[in-house]
């Protein structure tokens, strides 16, 4: 994915946990904002990002359902294994929208738990009930698609990583119409 990103792009990435992927990507683009609820992902994430070098990387605590600056901000926003964890997974959708230039690409990587084993779905409500486990959403590759597409989104370039091509975390890009 590091290949659609230019020099001149703003990217805002959502959910951006200890910041892994940011570390990775920032070195590539004018400017990257990682922003994620816990401020205790984004403190390690700080922490991580202390000596690197990296001016254009900033990290913010904040809900992934609310872009940070104003309309049309940025070239890219990325949420990787983000989307099943949100309830207000409209509002998400909506406000990255809202963030993104015409044409602007949200590219994301989701755990579609509908096309993985039954047995993970059963677990998921035994863990969540001892507090084991966040909110899941469950949806299949399709429906978030149509969840895409209903937010004002065009597909562009869907692929499975896993090995046989089965990965049921599909990978997706989709371009601000
Ligand atoms: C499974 S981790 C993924 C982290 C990183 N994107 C990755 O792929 O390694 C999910 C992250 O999403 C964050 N998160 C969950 N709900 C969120 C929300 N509504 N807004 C922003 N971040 C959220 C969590 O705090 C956590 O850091």
């Amino acid at each position: 994915m590091a290949q659609r990103l230019a020099p001149e792009h703003r990217v805002l990435e959502l959910g951006c946990g200890t910041g892994t992927t940011a570390l990775r990507l920032a070195s590539g683009v004018a400017e990257y904002v990682a922003t994620d609820v816990s401020a205790e992902m984004i403190a390690i994430a700080r922490e991580k990002a202390e000596g690197a070098g990296l001016p254009q990387l900033t990290f913010e605590v904040a809900p992934a359902e609310a872009t940070p600056g104003p309309e049309g901000r940025f070239d890219v926003a990325l949420a990787f294994n983000l989307l099943h964890l949100v309830k207000a997974r409209g509002a998400l959708l909506q406000a990255a929208h809202r963030g993104l230039k015409p044409g602007g690409l949200f590219i994301s990587k989701t755990p579609c738990l509908k096309e993985m084993n039954p047995l993970i779905r059963a677990v998921i409500p035994l863990m969540q009930a001892v507090g084991k486990a966040p909110y899941v959403a469950v949806f299949d590759a399709a429906e978030l698609e149509d969840e895409l597409t209903a937010s004002g989104f065009a597909i562009v370039e869907r692929a499975r990583h896993g090995s046989g091509r089965q990965d049921p975390r599909p990978y997706l890009v989709a371009a601000k119409i």
